[in-house]
């Protein structure tokens, strides 16, 4: 037991040393609402992100969690520049599991931080504009992937397996190095299970109105997060082998992290209330109309009660501490760091 703990202290310190060391400057994130400040929402505008995108900021547009999304905490916390791909809605690979998102993180996600970074200059070689010591990529992506008319409710083509969702995340990653990226970091998936939406309660959501078994949505969103976690974290593994002292790869527990928030709220949750890892401040009253979402939430003082935003998505207090973590990752102090 012993000598486990000291073996499991000494990694923490060799990973943490790596980033502990390095000047990071620039964050770059690949992922969906959980990340998305407003991309989502422009493409549903009409208007098409492209080459140097400007994010769109509350009052003008809220993100998924009702407020600010956390990388732009993160660019607070640690002064970064942040490059955030992210999307609402979106998949690792259209190809795979396509739920009729446009952006997904190894096709067009990629390809906007190819135009933003990526110098070509005449011939087939191609230049970043960045110090690959100087960025770091974040991919933190998977819970469309497993979720509605995918996964969950069978909607997966019948030749795709979570296999091939995490080895996607893998190429995602295998294809930045390629451009000249060196420091990655996989955030792994949140405790789904612990969302409204995947709870084992069959009363229907904003997200799915329709009767289904919550009890066994409930379980298998559980099995799919924890296999997934496992197939990523050895993937990890093996491409931190493959690449040697060339790159530096993590994995950031997301899981745990989200965890630790649900079983101590009052340390992470500062609202008017007391805190709220249960139920989320944003209601629609009638799961078959959206134009009644918004009667009935917490009141703006008492937002920074809750984990949860609504069913599905985290709160903007939860991505403040998700930021704050993330910040301790880069500098060498996270024990979800691994
Ligand atoms: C959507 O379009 C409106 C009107 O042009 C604009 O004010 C708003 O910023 C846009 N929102 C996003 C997220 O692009
Ligand atoms: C924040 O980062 C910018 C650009 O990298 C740098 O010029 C500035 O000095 C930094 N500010 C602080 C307070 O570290
Ligand atoms: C393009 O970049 C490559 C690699 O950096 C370099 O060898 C080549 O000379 C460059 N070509 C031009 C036209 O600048
Ligand atoms: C559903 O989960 C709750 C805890 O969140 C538990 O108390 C309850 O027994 C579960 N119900 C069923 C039918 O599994
Ligand atoms: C809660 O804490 C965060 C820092 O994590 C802070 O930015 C926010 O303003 C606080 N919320 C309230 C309502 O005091
Ligand atoms: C948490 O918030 C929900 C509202 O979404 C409420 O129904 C529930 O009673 C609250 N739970 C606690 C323990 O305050």
């Amino acid at each position: 037991m012993a000598l486990l703990f000291f073996i499991g202290w000494v990694w923490v310190l060799a990973s943490g040393g790596a980033w502990a060391k390095a000047t990071t400057k620039a964050v770059v994130l690949f992922g969906d609402s959980y990340t998305d400040q407003s991309r989502q929402h422009s493409i549903q505008n009409g208007s098409f992100p492209g080459k140097d995108y400007q994010e769109i900021f509350p009052p003008a547009d809220t993100a998924a969690d009702g407020g600010v999304q956390w990388p732009w905490y993160l660019g607070l916390y640690g002064n970064y520049t942040i490059w955030n791909y992210a999307t609402g809605g979106s998949v690792c690979s259209n190809d795979l599991t396509p739920i009729n998102a446009p952006a997904d993180v190894i096709g067009v996600q990629a390809g906007w931080f190819i135009q933003d970074h990526v110098v070509f200059n005449g011939t087939k070689k191609q230049k970043l504009d960045m110090d690959p010591d100087e960025f770091v990529v974040i991919v933190f992506i998977g819970t469309n992937d497993v979720g509605l008319n995918s996964f969950v409710t069978d909607g997966e083509s019948p030749a795709v397996s979570l296999v091939d969702l995490a080895h996607c995340q893998l190429q995602q990653l295998r294809n930045l190095f390629a451009l000249g990226a060196r420091r990655f970091i996989v955030n792994s998936l949140i405790p789904l299970e612990l969302t409204r939406l995947y709870s084992n309660s069959s009363d229907p959501t904003i997200y799915f109105s329709a009767p289904h078994d919550g009890v066994a949505w409930n379980k298998r969103m559980f099995n799919f997060v924890h296999t997934m976690n496992a197939l990523l974290r050895s993937g990890v593994s093996a491409l931190r082998a493959e690449w040697g002292n060339l790159a530096t790869i993590n994995m950031f527990d997301t899981y745990g992290f989200f965890e630790e928030m649900y079983n101590n709220p009052a340390k992470f949750f500062n609202g008017s209330i007391p805190a709220n890892v249960t139920g989320h401040c944003h209601q629609c009253p009638d799961p078959n109309d959206f134009t009644q979402c918004g009667i009935g939430d917490c009141t703006l003082a008492q937002r920074d009660s809750y984990m949860w935003w609504d069913e599905l998505h985290p709160s903007e207090q939860t991505g403040r501490n998700l930021a704050m973590e993330t910040f301790k990752a880069l500098t060498g102090r996270s024990k979800y760091l691994s």
